[in-house]
């Protein structure tokens, strides 16, 4: 049987780019055509020497493909996609365009007022731990930011089962590959390197995907989260750790594990892991590493996640969630383990 086509929209980001490795492993599908503004014309290889075995030419627009992935900034993303949608193609957008529910978020957070707010009902919200069975019938799913990732992933257990209230703290800290390929100051390697500093106090952009996924698990408890992002001087991973207050007289560590280990016994990708996880055990492979537990003496919950931003914050969830749209077992092409050292 022919493999299924698919195509990446913009595969000169760190995100596209990532995808074009993972694809180019991946057995059922066929990376067939790749665009990117700054080296159209130019092959694949020849700009990113590490896909050496991949023969593709970058172009401006995308070929003939089933599956399409867009790896844009957000705005430009919805662009792209809304024609796509209108000739029947399967979207998975790694942008912020169809993640927020309410369209009016849009110009509040992301400052430009939403091209296509009829179609946000329909994009299905891509963390496939949560939305598996919508996903998998899904014509558009939003994939999650990076931050969003670990830290729904690291709290969900806990606001599903109403174990906390609803002040939870969020913090977390990146490498310096969650802000782009694009050169800026910040990422200079003079300013970022042996450095760490927190950004976006005023609110980042990530937060209102944290609590409407949140609030959609327990619609009865609004969280009141306080999200602080850091940069620090790494290439990949986010570490985030979150705090939130146990609802009173509620479970000691060991029943919290217990509640963690049931509600992510059945997901491939998302270990409960026996001591606090590093970001470096979850380097270029798809796996969120979390870890509940309790400060006993202020009876407030903590858990660590670890995620690599590009694979399981970016291309590798992108690839789970097409492999759900496709029918395909979950884990295909995603199987390799992390890098060490
Ligand atoms: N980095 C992460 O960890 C991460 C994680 C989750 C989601 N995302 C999302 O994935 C998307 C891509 O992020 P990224 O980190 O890969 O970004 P990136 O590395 O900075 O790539 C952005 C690229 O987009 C192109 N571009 C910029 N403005 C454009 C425009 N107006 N029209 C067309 N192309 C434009 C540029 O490529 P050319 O120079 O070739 O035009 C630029 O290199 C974003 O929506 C981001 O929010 C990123």
């Amino acid at each position: 049987m022919d493999k299924i086509k698919v195509g990446i929209i913009n595969v000169t980001g760190y995100a596209g780019v990532e995808l074009a490795r993972l694809l180019h492993q991946h057995p059922e599908v066929e990376l067939a055509s790749v665009t990117g503004r700054s080296a159209a014309g130019q092959s694949l290889s020849e700009v990113f020497p590490h896909l050496a075995g991949i023969d593709l030419t970058i172009k401006t627009k995308l070929g003939d493909v089933g599956l399409v992935f867009s790896a844009m900034p957000h705005k430009e993303s919805a662009v792209e996609i809304i024609p796509l949608l209108e000739k029947g193609i399967k979207v998975v957008d790694i942008s912020a365009d169809f993640r927020l529910k309410d369209g009016s978020e849009y110009q509040r957070w992301y400052g430009f007022s939403h091209p296509a707010p009829q179609l946000l009902a329909q994009a299905v919200y891509g963390l496939p731990e949560l939305h598996r069975a919508k996903i998998a019938s899904a014509q558009l799913v939003a994939n999650p930011g990076c931050y969003p990732t670990g830290a729904i992933l690291a709290l969900a257990p806990a606001v599903k089962a109403k174990l906390v209230v609803p002040d939870i703290i969020v913090d977390s800290k990146s490498g310096v590959s969650g802000a782009g390929r694009t050169l800026s100051l910040t990422t200079h390697y003079s300013e970022a390197n042996e450095d760490v500093s927190a950004y976006a106090l005023e609110g980042h952009r990530h937060l209102p995907e944290i609590t409407q996924e949140l609030k959609l698990l327990n619609p009865e408890l609004p969280p009141a989260v306080t999200f602080v992002p850091h940069l620090i001087p790494m290439t990949r991973g986010i570490l985030t750790t979150a705090y939130a207050p146990l609802a009173s007289g509620k479970k000691g560590i060991e029943e919290i594990r217990k509640l963690y280990l049931d509600f992510y016994k059945d997901e491939p990708f998302v270990r409960v892991a026996d001591s606090p996880p590093h970001t470096k055990q979850t380097w270029g492979s798809n796996l969120c590493l979390v870890y509940p537990t309790v400060d006993q003496r202020t009876g407030k919950l903590v858990v660590i996640s670890a995620i690599d931003n590009l694979v399981k914050g970016a291309a590798g969830q992108a690839i789970q969630n097409m492999n759900l749209m496709l029918g395909l077992p979950e884990e295909t092409g995603l199987e390799a383990p992390a890098i060490y050292p």
